[in-house]
């Protein structure tokens, strides 16, 4: 392959390869993925034919995750996340603790050191997002209860990884790896950088984050340019999860999922959810791809019963796990189970865990083979595994029909209450402000030619202004600052010809900005009056972005013109 085009050509062929694969699976009653995983295997070194740049096709997975995080970050707002924190940040943890004891298990009867084992189970032990994600979209679960904990509970996961892949070269030389030289000191400095490191995220994640990127995608959806926003959101997305593995050395999925947090709260991000879905779909597709491309299928035959113990633990050992520590946390077994489910595979994070256990000669190539075949077995048995959970469910109902109903009822529905009243405002403020604009259009049927985005983009240019009764909001020879919308009230325009008045649903202040000269006549309001202004800025924009809103505006000002110097003639 010409090095120049590589970039290329990986992408294409792999679109090409999973397009193919994955609608021949579609057809086989296979769910798409398992063909994408399938090509990634054809497109891979360890099948004859063409192959692709693995090293390429890795990186551009990661934009697939960053992506589909910056998507559910989107529509998980940061008290959701609270809310479920009673049971996703017990549950992470224990299963975590547990998940890598099997897997020390595990590699303890391979004959591995204790190093190879911590490795090992902390790569099993850890979910893919990119999979549950896909598995929660495709069963619609993905603002249930259950939906909500499992990627809460994933969050977790993933800040405790954030720590697992610091203090991994940390802890190598205690864990057998030899000549990486780090002393206890320098261990605890490490750790303690991290932690801080972690630390100033959540704050800027939690304050600083809330603040600025709405006010950013704002500025950027005044400008009208859709194109510059659809960049923008990208660009906060990937700066956001570059920035956050830079700075702060979190995972790029952790900074694109709060990324997607902060934009929630604004009224754009359905918006920006919707620009950003199908690059979200297409690069997700190369996430598994890529796992397809690093599989060697030669280790099913070399080591059949190892992959078998590998598949056992991240499939029913892990399930069982997460099944219990939600019994046991006192929540229902339907819960359970979708979490159980969701996060009975392995996927991004185990790779890079091994790829550095690996480095650091504390993982023999072999494990890492062992995951791979785990992955992209446990990767493509989820959904059997979700089935499978939805029949046990079925089965305890009508096993012990009383067990089920009544264990866990009170936290489940303490739960659900707190995710409908989150949903609720959220809902809420996505119908006020919707209702903003009706009433904007129907109080003034000027904008009624606008599409819905036009709308939104014209309103993000008023500000609000309001006046009582006998207040001069315009004086006559000032310079022209403003056009004013009467949204409630009245006004009088003053004219030496005598008054005029203007009700809700009329403009002024015109004049003078189509003219660039002065106010023509002082405007009193005669009545509380609320305004949306357009500021002489914002006014161009408006004139130059509309041209059917500026014609009928200079229409306007030129009929009160006329009609004002006829009054003038007529009172001389
Ligand atoms: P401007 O000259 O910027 O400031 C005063 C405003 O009064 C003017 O723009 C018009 O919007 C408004 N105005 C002037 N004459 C009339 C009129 N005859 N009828 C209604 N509004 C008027």
């Amino acid at each position: 392959m010409h090095s120049e085009v590589a970039l290329i050509s990986t992408v294409a062929v792999s679109f090409v390869a999973a397009a193919i694969c994955g609608y021949l699976a579609d057809r086989l009653w296979l769910p798409p993925l398992v063909g994408y995983l399938f090509a990634g295997i054809l497109l891979g070194p360890f099948t004859p034919g063409f192959i692709a740049d693995s090293g390429l096709a890795g990186q551009l997975s990661e934009m697939g995750v960053i992506l589909l995080m910056f998507g559910v970050g989107l529509h998980f707002s940061a008290s959701e996340l609270l809310a479920v924190r009673n049971i996703a940040v017990p549950g992470a943890i224990i299963q975590i603790l547990l998940a890598s004891l099997l897997g020390i298990g595990l590699s303890s009867f391979f004959g591995w050191g204790i190093g190879a084992g911590v490795v090992f189970g902390l790569s099993l032990s850890v979910a893919s997002t990119v999979v549950l994600l896909k598995a929660l979209e495709e069963r619609n679960l993905v603002n249930s209860a259950s939906g909500r904990v499992a990627v809460g509970w994933l969050i977790v996961e993933d800040l405790a990884m954030v720590l697992a892949l610091v203090l991994l070269p940390a802890l190598a030389e205690v864990l057998g790896a030899t000549g990486t030289g780090i002393s206890g000191t320098q261990l605890a400095l490490n750790l303690a950088i991290t932690l801080l490191k972690v630390a100033a995220f959540a704050i800027m994640a939690a304050y600083l984050g809330p603040k600025v990127v709405p006010w950013l995608l704002t500025l950027i959806a005044r400008t009208g340019s859709r194109e510059l926003f659809t960049l923008s959101v990208l660009a906060i997305a990937l700066g956001i999860a570059f920035g956050s593995a830079e700075v702060f050395g979190v995972s790029f999925a952790l900074g694109a999922f709060f990324a997607g947090v902060v934009m929630s709260e604004s009224n754009l991000s359905h918006r920006a959810a919707a620009d950003s879905l199908p690059l979200q779909n297409a690069f997700s597709v190369l996430f598994f791809i890529s796992v397809g491309m690093f599989f060697d299928p030669s280790i099913l035959l070399r080591e059949p019963l190892a992959v078998i113990g590998t598949l056992l633990i991240i499939i029913l050992g892990k399930s069982v796990i997460a099944l219990g520590i939600v019994l046991a946390l006192r929540y229902p077994i339907g819960l359970g189970l979708t979490v159980a489910a969701g996060l009975a595979q392995i996927g991004e994070f185990s790779f890079i865990l091994a790829g550095l256990g690996v480095s650091l000669k504390l993982l023999p190539k072999e494990g890492q083979d062992l995951i791979l075949a785990g992955a992209i077995l446990s990767i493509t048995l989820n959904p059997l595994i979700f089935a499978a959970a939805e029949r046990l469910k079925k089965t305890a109902l009508i096993k012990w029909p009383i067990w089920c109903d009544r264990h866990g009822k009170m936290k489940h529905e303490k739960l659900e209450r707190e995710l409908a009243i989150i949903r609720v405002a959220g809902e809420e403020r996505d119908k006020k402000h919707q209702q903003e604009l009706k009433q904007l259009i129907e109080t003034f049927p000027l904008f009624s030619q606008l599409d819905k985005t036009s709308r939104e983009e014209l309103f993000l240019l008023f500000r609000p202004k309001s006046a009582s009764p006998g207040e001069r909001v315009i004086r006559v020879g000032d310079r022209g600052d403003g056009m004013y919308f009467i949204v409630a009230g009245a006004v009088e325009v003053r004219l030496d010809s005598g008054d005029v008045p203007l009700n809700a649903g009329a403009f002024f202040g015109e004049m003078a900005l189509l003219s660039g000269g002065r106010r023509t006549a002082d405007v009193v309001a005669i009545d509380f009056c609320q305004f949306l202004v357009l500021d002489r800025r914002d006014f161009n924009i408006f004139a130059s972005r509309y041209p059917g809103l500026r014609s009928a505006v200079t229409t306007m000002a030129r009929e009160r013109t006329e009609m004002n110097v006829s009054r003038q003639k007529a009172d001389d």
